[in-house]
């Protein structure tokens, strides 16, 4: 049988849920207007948990000595099948993902009722959705209301993802498995983007050609919009509109990634438009590389979150000076915070099901140390708008360069390294 994971998360969150009782949602469906629907996204942290895709579900897990996990869903439609497709129904989803009981989730209230009783505390996703916190109380009012007969109510309600989040935080071989590919995959499309990209054309044609190898891929979509930035358009952070014509000179930083079954990419390159980086360019360039690298060669096991950030700050700083971007001496640039004109971000974010994932950043209030088995981006960049304090010829250079990266016992792992980003490599690739 083939190696499901899902399962044995399920039992590491019971010992942890003990006698209390865990409930977890998956994502509402959400209307775009009339008839359609934006493409379904399940909730991570129930997929996480039960690789059960189809909307409208619960799951439920009793922890303690008799440990259950049960699954509330849609049941068998003949008649909806003909229009919207298969969908399980309780007693096929318990078989096929291992569940110990399955009902209609038309029955969920009633049986929460019953399943809360005499449990100690209640996890769920405490605070995400104003509609699941009212019908909590509710519910858990209902089983307090049956005191007279003996049966106790949770005394405490808790966040769940208190606990999963510290879950994901460290990818399993199951979830390494699918980020390799989904990095893969996205390395593919940068470079397809770098073979396809010519002067003259428009930024959405090089989103085509994104879409366009994810898809043929079997990743179905970007796991956040894709950002497809000529020239002066990169020095806007989160842009989007996409719909700008690539002038030959300029530069084109692209910040995209797929998701493969339920899992994150998230790659930047930035390269010229027509092939060939002009001095000046270059020179920003190498800097953000330098940042980049000595940022990755400081993602270690033992050294803290932080470590990357820092290590790029140094060189980005110093390159800033150099550049005459910034003025005085590094310490003092870094203690000003004078680079934050050209650079304004942090160095990187949690990776998995979630591109931003889930996860806290620091522990008893210090920077939580590096661990084998977490993945991060690592994203420094220079963002160079038209500014009286600013050299002429670096007006509306924008460059990011981001990889995915894991943790390792013995260092770290580059997912995305088949995606260029040497000067030599991109021009290469790029040769007309
Ligand atoms: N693509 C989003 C980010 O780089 O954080
Ligand atoms: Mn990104
Ligand atoms: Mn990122």
């Amino acid at each position: 049988m083939t190696y499901t994971p899902y399962a044995e998360r399920r039992q590491r969150l019971q010992a942890q849920v003990r006698q209390g009782i865990a409930i977890i949602p998956t994502a509402p469906e959400v209307a775009r207007n009339a008839d359609t629907h934006y493409d379904y996204r399940h909730d991570s942290y129930f997929y996480y948990l039960s690789g059960f895709a189809e909307p409208e579900a619960v799951l439920v897990l009793l922890g303690g000595e008799k440990p259950q996990s049960i699954l509330f869903c849609r049941e068998k439609n003949p008649e909806r099948e003909i229009w919207d497709g298969f969908r399980y129904g309780p007693e096929a989803a318990r078989a096929h993902f291992g569940f110990d009981a399955a009902y209609p989730i038309t029955q969920l209230d009633e049986k929460l009722i019953e399943l809360m009783g005499d449990r100690t505390t209640l996890f769920y996703p405490l605070g995400a959705d104003a509609a699941w916190d009212a019908r909590i109380i509710k519910l858990r009012g209902a089983v307090k209301a049956k005191a007279r007969s003996g049966i106790l109510a949770p005394g405490e309600i808790r966040d769940v993802r208190e606990l999963l989040d510290e879950m994901r935080l460290l990818k399993d071989a199951h979830e390494l498995d699918i980020m390799r590919r989904a990095a893969a995959i996205s390395c593919a499309a940068h470079r397809r983007a770098m073979r396809h990209t010519r002067p003259g054309q428009f930024e959405y044609e090089i989103e085509a050609e994104f879409l366009h190898e994810f898809c043929r891929q079997g990743a179905r979509q970007p796991s956040y919009t894709s950002i497809i930035a000529g020239g002066g358009n990169a020095c806007t952070l989160h842009y989007v509109g996409n719909n700008a014509r690539l002038n030959d000179g300029d530069l084109l930083l692209i910040d995209a990634g797929c998701e493969l079954d339920s899992y994150a990419a998230d790659i930047t390159r930035t390269f010229p438009v027509n092939g060939k980086f002009s001095p000046a360019q270059r020179d920003v360039y190498e800097i953000v590389l330098a940042a980049q690298l000595a940022a990755i060669a400081a993602a270690l096991p033992g050294n803290t979150w932080n470590a990357p950030h820092d290590a790029a700050l140094n060189v980005l700083a110093q390159g800033f000076i150099d550049l005459k971007l910034c003025q005085g001496s590094l310490e003092s640039v870094l203690k000003t915070e004078s680079y934050k004109q050209f650079y304004m971000h942090r160095t990187g974010h949690w990776l998995g099901m979630d591109v931003h994932d889930v996860g806290e950043y620091k522990t008893g209030g210090q920077w939580r140390p590096l661990q084998p088995g977490m993945t991060l981006t690592v994203e420094p960049g220079c963002y160079i708008r038209p500014a009286d304090n600013v050299p002429r010829e670096l007006w509306n250079i924008g460059i990011r360069i981001e990889d995915d990266v894991l943790i390792t016992a013995g260092g770290n792992e580059v997912l995305t390294q088949d995606a260029p980003k040497t000067v030599a490599d991109i021009e290469t690739l790029m040769l007309r």
